[in-house]
């Protein structure tokens, strides 16, 4: 079974467009299956750093098909500066392909996120605005335009305007806002994108997927966000719009999970989070403060500063669980080269009771703390450790935890964000 994906098992961050680059070498097709320019997926090649919202992260490799796929929201002016800024690197985008069933995002999507945020202070989910929740609203209550809908201008027309008039009577009399869409600018701004990306539409992406699938050919599912952003596995309501987990790669792609046969779950070796939500162990002092100064924690799609805290096993479990992982790949060892001590979660205490499960309901994981086990760091640079014996006796014993607490083996290490700075086991 040739299918292997690829998933996020903390807030999202993790390095999952490093290791999916690292990994499509060798790929057929890589295809995003969820969420959309709310992901920020950076590789980097030598001194150049792409930052990828919606291209996936196997662009760079001329032979891999890259398809954006029916569960991914498309915001396509998005889309187009990306295919732009990639081609002025000298990068060639010729094979990207888009599904036609991927949704539309529009300003109203964009405008209602922003209302929502503002209106909703005590509950603000601390989104990155670009529509994304409402966009999926829409989609699931069957009101989406999808990019298919630019076959027919009438029918576009149609369904803009059934939405343009709900979206603008929400926007007017509950979010108090003064706007004013124009239906005809709109068709007329999108029909312009349409005619540019237009060439890279696949009418069937399903049947591209099975045919590379059937041929035995590798085919890797590029997860964005994670675990615990999931909409129904993370930390719910303070989460994203989709099912960034492996099972919804299925869904997000349109293929049985009979196909698949590697999950590989990116982690950190420490744990970041971008927005509101619970995050049992978020250091806000100095150590959060270092960690995030070391390992440039700051988003790659808002530039807002990340959380930063100790690895959380209980969470690694959560994912492991949910995901099926077969592989690991440990992101970002070289940050904790200076650290003294490193603590790594090992159960939450509720209520005076050892929790080892990730509790669903967030009131309860309010009530939880983090116990830690403390392990001696190793104090050395790891940068340019390309072989797993290389590495410091202190840093193996803390990989051997993470494994251990993740019941996964660890098939990569990172030690950098360039290309070459892996360890591959
Ligand atoms: P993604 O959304 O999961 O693809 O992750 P992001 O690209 O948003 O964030 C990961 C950040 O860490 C990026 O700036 C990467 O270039 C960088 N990075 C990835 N792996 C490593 C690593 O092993 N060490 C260091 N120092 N940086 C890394
Ligand atoms: P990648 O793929 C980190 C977070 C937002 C917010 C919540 C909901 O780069 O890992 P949304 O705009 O999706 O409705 O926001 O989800 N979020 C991410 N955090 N990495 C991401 O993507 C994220 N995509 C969304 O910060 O808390
Ligand atoms: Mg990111």
């Amino acid at each position: 079974m040739p299918v292997s994906v690829i998933v996020g098992t903390q807030w999202g961050d993790e390095g999952k467009g490093k290791i999916t680059d690292l990994l499509s070498r060798d790929m057929e097709m890589v295809v995003r299956y969820q969420g959309g320019n709310n992901a920020g997926h950076t590789v980097v090649i030598g001194e150049t750093k792409y930052k990828l919202h919606l291209i996936p992260s196997g662009i760079f490799y001329d032979k891999t098909l890259c398809v954006i796929g029916n569960g991914v929201v498309l915001d396509p002016a998005v889309l187009i500066q990306e295919i732009k800024s990639l081609r002025e690197t000298g990068q060639k985008v010729a094979n990207l392909r888009i599904s036609s069933q991927a949704h539309l995002i529009f300003q109203y999507h964009r405008d209602l996120d922003a209302a929502q945020e503002e209106k909703h202070e005590a509950g603000r989910i601390g989104t990155t605005n670009r529509g994304i929740g409402p966009c999926y609203v829409d989609k699931f209550n069957r009101r989406g335009i999808r990019i298919w809908d630019f076959t027919n201008k009438d029918v576009f027309r149609q369904k803009l305007d059934w939405n343009i008039r709900e979206k603008s009577f929400l926007l007017n009399n509950y979010y108090g806002r003064n706007i004013n869409y124009n239906v005809d600018r709109i068709i007329d701004e999108y029909f312009a994108y349409y005619n540019e990306i237009k060439e890279l539409v696949v009418e069937e992406s399903t049947s591209l997927i099975h045919e590379a699938i059937s041929k035995g050919r590798k085919v890797l599912m590029e997860g964005a966000q994670g675990t615990m952003l999931d909409v129904d596995h993370g930390t719910y309501p303070y989460v994203t719009s989709s099912n960034p987990i492996s099972g919804g790669a299925c869904s997000g792609a349109g293929f049985g999970p009979s196909r698949v046969n590697t999950v590989i779950g990116v982690a950190k070796a420490y744990v970041t989070r971008v927005g509101s939500g619970p995050f049992p162990t978020e250091l806000e002092g100095e150590l959060g403060e270092k960690l995030r100064e070391r390992g440039a924690e700051y988003g790659t799609t808002t530039g807002r500063p990340r959380r930063c805290g100790w690895f959380d096993g209980v969470v690694m479990r959560h994912a492991a669980k949910i995901n099926g992982l077969t592989e690991l790949a440990i992101t970002k060892m070289d940050v904790l080269d200076s650290f003294d001590k490193i603590k790594v979660c090992v159960a939450y205490e509720c209520n005076g009771k050892k929790v080892m499960d990730f509790p669903t309901d967030i009131n309860r994981l309010a009530e939880c703390r983090p116990i830690y086990e403390e392990l001696p760091g190793w104090q050395s640079d790891t940068t340019k450790v390309t072989n797993y014996k290389d590495l410091p006796a202190n840093a193996k014993k803390y990989l051997e935890k993470l494994a251990k607490l993740a019941e996964a083996k660890i098939s990569l290490i990172s030690v950098g964000a360039e290309r070459g700075q892996i360890i591959k086991l």
